[in-house]
């Protein structure tokens, strides 16, 4: 099993929409694929067909006890789903709590469900520095940064460098991160000189193609699905399927050199 945790240090990234569509791309190759949600949104579901009213998932499992397996789903394109579930705002609270005392939690949940050898975990994170993110970390073998070609999501990297290193690198078994850049529109000058800054910057580390911006990828969402089922032939279907080959051969890889931080 591979963990692969999807993080940023900015919301509104693209995070979960990148989670969702390399899940689904994955489980077409043929990947045995469980996406689970770690951010109190609870929307990573909603890409994979479970219903809206659905309370059920990790935290509620948490919180009760109950076996995480009980709160595993089939999705749609062949996904199993590990949704975060419904709390209230004072359950919320505990489980926080609980993550933040125990940060290896996650960890050892996803080694207790035995999964297969090339069996891939995605693991969708809130945006910046939380217990979540922190425990998605704690849990990764690779760490995918989902960022936006503008200043903004330039200056917050370092961001979270500091949080990869203190929480994902220290640990053998981590492989690395990479870069996506999401939301590329190439016909904007900004654009293509944000992601000439960040191809100098990150290098290897980055994907080098990009996700660009498209309208099929916010219809998906409304249809309930991944663009890649929504529209095979668009261009940030073609975009996500090209980074899935991407991340498997960086996962496969003998392990990317730790670039230094900004
Ligand atoms: N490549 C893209 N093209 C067009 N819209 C996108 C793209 N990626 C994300 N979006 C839209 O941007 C919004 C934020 O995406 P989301 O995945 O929820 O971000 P995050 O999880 O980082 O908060 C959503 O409305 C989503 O549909
Ligand atoms: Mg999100």
């Amino acid at each position: 099993m591979k963990v692969v945790s999807v993080v940023s240090a900015k919301g509104g990234v693209g995070k979960t929409t990148i989670a969702a569509n390399l899940a689904a791309v994955l489980a077409a190759q043929g990947r045995h694929v469980v996406a689970v949600d770690l951010d109190p949104q609870n929307s990573l579901r909603l890409y994979f067909g479970v219903p809206l009213d659905s309370v059920d998932g990790l935290s509620r499992a948490a919180l009760t006890g109950a076996p995480w397996q009980s709160a595993i789903v089939d999705g749609t394109g062949g996904v199993l789903v590990l949704a975060f579930g419904a709390l209230i705002e004072e359950e919320q609270h505990l489980f926080e709590r609980h993550l933040d005392e125990d940060p290896r939690w996650l960890a050892r949940g996803l080694d207790a469900l035995h999964l297969g050898d090339p069996d891939i975990v995605i693991v969708d994170t809130p945006p910046g520095s939380s217990a979540y993110t922190r425990a998605a970390l704690t849990a990764a073998h690779f760490a995918v940064n989902v960022v936006l070609a503008d200043a903004a999501s330039y200056a917050a990297i370092p961001q979270m460098q500091r949080m990869i290193d203190a929480y994902a690198a220290p640990r053998p078994e981590f492989r690395g991160e990479g870069y996506v850049v999401n939301q590329v529109d190439q016909t904007r000058q900004l654009n293509k000189d944000v992601l000439r800054v960040l191809r100098d910057m990150l290098g290897d580390h980055m994907f080098p193609g990009v996700v660009h911006d498209d309208e099929g990828v916010s219809e998906s969402l409304a249809c309930n699905t991944t663009v890649v089922r929504y529209d095979p032939m668009c261009q940030a279907c073609a975009d996500m399927q090209a980074f899935g080959k991407w991340l498997l051969a960086a996962l496969e890889a003998p392990g990317l050199a730790r670039r230094s931080v900004a």
